[in-house]
């Protein structure tokens, strides 16, 4: 992932490997319920600025930057372009919500062991929370660059991503991200 504007870093990815033989045991996080991770997206989604304030994005990219991070959650700013997406992940265990700051964005969703895809659209001043069990794919479908912000705890150490099949998900690979200092 490139980083073109100061200020925007990419996810730092620490190692890429085949999925785990065993699926992570959701843990969530007691005191960061789903519905209170979004009421801090929320609120972070109030101050932050839309990517079209910078520059351009191209197609298919997106751009992040880490707001904060302390032992029990993250919060992340996430600039989509046209077709930037992110396919079918878990987040490792950790709750999580995000809220649109401007723009559209397409979401679809399961859970680990779900076998129905549940679609939706999200625009501005929406979002969604959701427990350790959340499975889903976001992807921004518009012309118009969509910015949202994300927040998860416990903060997250890896995501496991999914292709589908007749009998559900199937794990494809799983990414480690790098949790630095709280
Ligand atoms: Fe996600």
């Amino acid at each position: 992932m490139r980083s073109a504007v100061p200020g925007t870093v990419t996810m730092p990815r620490r190692a890429e490997r085949v999925a785990p033989a065993t699926s992570p045991v959701p843990r969530g996080s007691l005191a960061w319920s789903p519905p209170r991770l979004l009421a801090l997206a929320t609120r972070y989604g109030l101050q932050v600025r839309p990517w079209a304030q910078f520059s351009a994005l191209p197609a298919g990219e997106r751009r992040y930057e880490r707001l904060e991070r302390t032992v029990d959650y993250e919060v992340w700013v996430i600039h989509w372009s046209t077709d930037g997406g992110l396919a079918l992940h878990d987040h490792g265990g950790s709750s999580g919500a995000f809220h649109v700051v401007c723009g559209a964005l397409d979401e679809t969703s399961t859970t680990r062991l779900g076998r129905h895809l549940d679609r939706r659209r999200l625009v501005r001043s929406e979002g969604k929370s959701f427990g350790p069990d959340y499975v889903h794919s976001v992807v921004n479908l518009d012309e118009k660059v969509a910015t949202s912000v994300h927040a998860y705890a416990p903060p997250l150490t890896w995501v496991n991503f999914y292709s589908t099949s007749a009998t559900g998900l199937v794990p494809s690979r799983v990414e480690t991200h790098w949790t630095g200092a709280p």
